[in-house]
């Protein structure tokens, strides 16, 4: 660690763009050194895309589409960020910060997959679905290890031993037939005596499971990001802004800052925003530019051509979210499932359970959440016709209550939401090819941070390890230069 601190030096001045989760730490890590921080923020709220909706919440997208959220007390939806990680940074902040954790279920056997497209009329358990994938799948590996279809490639003791593992890895038999399983699930749960419930029925052949298409979902859950266990702050993901937020100390943040400009100059760095309708300037010895990088590339600088080419070369991507609230928790009574998120190949893509307020009364589900063009088709209907169109699809799977037991909805998306205008972004090459280098390095008096110039871009982590990687950077240069 080391002194980190300016004891009994004078403290530099750092103006910071963005009152995102990258903006707040710089301004936060920064201002535990001694820095004296202000922080621009175009928005009336902290947290960027940390955003939780709550009612009475209001938004005005790019469309002219106004919504203000009517969900009942306690009830939210997280529409940015929404599971971390257990080995992300952010999980460290909120240790650090005092916001409490719960587990957010990221898979559950009991959700659902649902394929229309492959003909698929009704629904299938995770749980059925892997048991069969993974059954035939075994089947056949298990059946050409014993007729020595693989012999070239394994030794006796291979064999055996991959074929004890398949036995036991799909539910084999003896004979290497996969036929059925417990791990199906029941439609009769088995109970006391005399009731030794009742297995689903209807097993496919390994022809018709292959057909559905359901296990390419498997493999989400073997991703480094996002495995199981993961996690979500108590309350809604904004606990973490507001933290931050309180800890910077809200008289540093300047909120309704739109930033006009920016000039390295001599010495230091002056910055032009407006402030409801009037133009200001900020002067400071040092500037970290946490904005998004497809809307910094819309404010004039004198930075230079690499800086420009750089954040040009970096785009925005789309995604939406609609939160469902019903008045009650029909998901958990009827269909046995708390928490997680059932896949589909419809353009709402996937449907989250609430990881939280079970056995509630009421509950929030994500509806949609979808990236790219179906992010894109939705975002073009008025909120109105979203929910409609995504309670449409949510009756396919889960029948009538999706629409009886509905109270309200809100929807959100990123691309065309004011002062974002990306849900994330694509960084060609990743950010360390050298067309970035003006953003990894200060240009003049200016550095870059966000979690676009991360190798994490569209999780916190990567703009809390941008952030402090800026802080770092700046804090060295100015210890060297005193
Ligand atoms: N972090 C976002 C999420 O978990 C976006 C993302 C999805 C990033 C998948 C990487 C992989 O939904």
């Amino acid at each position: 660690a080391g002194d980190f601190t300016l004891t009994g030096r004078s403290a530099a001045e750092v103006v910071v763009l963005g009152g995102g989760i990258a903006g707040l730490t710089t301004a936060y890590e920064l201002g535990k050194a001694g820095y004296a921080c202000t922080v621009l923020e175009a928005r009336e709220r902290t947290g960027g895309r940390n955003f939780t909706v709550r009612g009475g919440d209001t938004t005005v997208d790019l469309y002219g589409n106004r919504q203000t959220a009517r969900f009942s007390e306690g009830q939210y939806m997280n529409a940015g960020p929404a599971r971390i990680a257990q080995w992300m940074i952010t999980l460290d902040y909120c240790r650090e910060l005092g916001v409490p954790v719960e587990v957010f279920t990221n898979v559950n056997a009991d959700a659902y997959l649902f394929n229309q497209s492959a003909g698929m009329t009704r629904p299938m358990r995770y749980r059925t679905a892997k048991a069969d994938m993974f059954g035939y799948v075994s089947e056949l590996l298990a059946k050409a290890t014993d007729s020595g279809a693989l012999d070239k490639a394994l030794t006796t003791d291979d064999r055996d031993r991959l074929v004890e593992f398949l036995k036991d890895y799909g539910d084999l038999g003896d004979s290497l037939d996969y036929t059925g399983s417990s791990r199906r699930g029941y439609s009769v749960y088995p109970g006391a005596a005399g009731t030794p419930g009742v297995e689903y029925g209807d097993l496919p052949t390994a022809s018709e499971i292959f057909a559905t298409g359901v296990g390419r979902y498997f493999a989400f859950e073997f991703e480094f990001d996002q495995a199981m266990l993961m996690f979500q702050p108590v309350g809604g993901m904004d606990r973490i802004p507001h933290a931050l937020t309180q800890a910077v100390g809200a008289h540093k943040i300047r909120t309704g800052c739109a930033v006009s400009g920016i000039t390295d100059r001599a010495g230091g760095v002056t910055v032009a925003y407006t402030q409801g309708g009037r133009a200001r300037t900020i002067d400071a010895d040092y500037c970290v530019a946490a904005m998004p990088p497809n809307l910094l590339a819309k404010v004039p600088h004198n930075l230079g051509t690499g800086v420009q080419s750089a954040l040009e070369a970096i785009t925005p991507s789309s995604a939406g979210k609609i939160g469902l609230e019903y008045s009650s928790r029909w998901w958990e009574t009827d269909h046995h499932i708390y928490g997680g998120i059932t896949e589909t190949d419809l353009d709402v893509t996937h449907i989250w359970h609430p990881s939280h307020g079970f056995h509630g009364e009421r509950g929030v589900i994500i509806g949609y959440y979808n990236t790219g063009a179906a992010a894109d088709s939705y975002a073009a209907l008025s909120p109105a016709a979203r929910e409609k169109r995504a309670v449409e699809a949510g009756v396919r799977i889960y029948g009538d209550a999706y629409r009886t037991e509905l109270a309200s909805s809100f929807s959100h998306h990123w691309r065309q939401f004011p002062y974002q205008e990306a849900a994330w972004h694509t960084t060609p090459d990743g950010p360390d090819a050298p067309r970035y280098k003006p953003l990894n390095e200060p240009t003049g008096h200016v550095y870059f941070a966000g979690d676009w110039l991360s190798h994490l871009d569209a999780w916190q982590h990567g703009a809390f390890a941008s952030a402090r990687k800026a802080v770092t950077a700046l804090h060295q240069r100015v210890l060297n230069s005193r």
